[in-house]
């Protein structure tokens, strides 16, 4: 066993919009652990690219431009090549190659190595959709986090119109819709509960409520 594996981690997988980003930071925070939101990396290959006119179906070309990026995060957001990224990878546009990107192996093998090196002491709090099935399948607590569409779409109009966004709910169920499709029909690290996953829906639950059954579940295997 390496000393990397016995750093305990937590993940946290799950839907684009089921509020896994918002939990996973808080259980960093109240367990003072590192958090890695993994999908901020296929963000970040998506908006490289872009930036860069890579087309992103091109593996390849994707692969290698992520092995040469000095990426950074830190509490509000991440650095890429001395830029804050932070705002930038949360666009539409973005959000959607993301998807398109993490579909590709190469990227994926890309990202893993960036991946596993954010386990460190005294522990970690991983989100994405392949966290507990593929990056740490010794993971000793496994969240699956899961909404109804329509409660997820909601909660993503009401971000952005509190942010002072415009917002369509419509488009945002469609974006969503399209999402889930593509993250669980791919080939490569579908998006799926693993088979020990505590599974929550949190259609009609506060956050404060996932926190405190995730809180429970840890203190009841002895985690934390
Ligand atoms: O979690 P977030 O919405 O930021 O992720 C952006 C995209 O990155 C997702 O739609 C998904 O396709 C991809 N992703 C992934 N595996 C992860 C995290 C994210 O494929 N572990």
């Amino acid at each position: 066993m390496s000393g990397a594996s016995v750093v305990p981690v937590i993940t946290v997988d799950g839907t684009s919009g089921s509020g896994k980003g918002t939990l996973a930071a808080l259980i960093a925070k109240r367990l003072g652990w590192h958090l890695l939101d993994s999908g901020a990396l296929y963000r970040i290959v998506a908006a490289v690219g872009l930036a860069r006119g890579i087309d992103l179906q091109d593996a390849s070309q994707l692969a290698s431009a992520v092995a040469s990026l000095d990426i950074k995060f830190h509490d509000a957001g991440v650095v890429v090549d001395g830029q804050e990224l932070g705002l930038r990878i949360r666009e539409e546009a973005v959000s959607s190659g993301a998807s398109v990107v993490a579909a590709l192996t190469e990227v994926r093998e890309a990202v893993l190595d960036i991946q596993l090196a954010q386990r460190r002491p005294p522990g970690l709090v991983a989100d994405g959709r392949d966290m507990g099935t593929v990056v740490f399948p010794d993971a000793p607590l496994k969240i699956y986090l899961d909404a109804s569409l329509e409660a997820r779409a909601e909660r993503r109009y009401k971000q952005l119109i509190d942010k002072g966004l415009a917002a369509n709910l419509l488009a945002l169920l469609a974006g969503l819709q399209d999402r889930d499709q593509r993250d669980k029909g791919r080939t490569v690290s579908p998006l799926k509960p693993a088979p020990d996953a505590f599974i929550i829906d949190s259609t009609s639950l506060s956050i404060d409520a996932v926190l405190a059954l995730t809180l429970e579940r840890a203190h009841a295997i002895g985690l934390v």
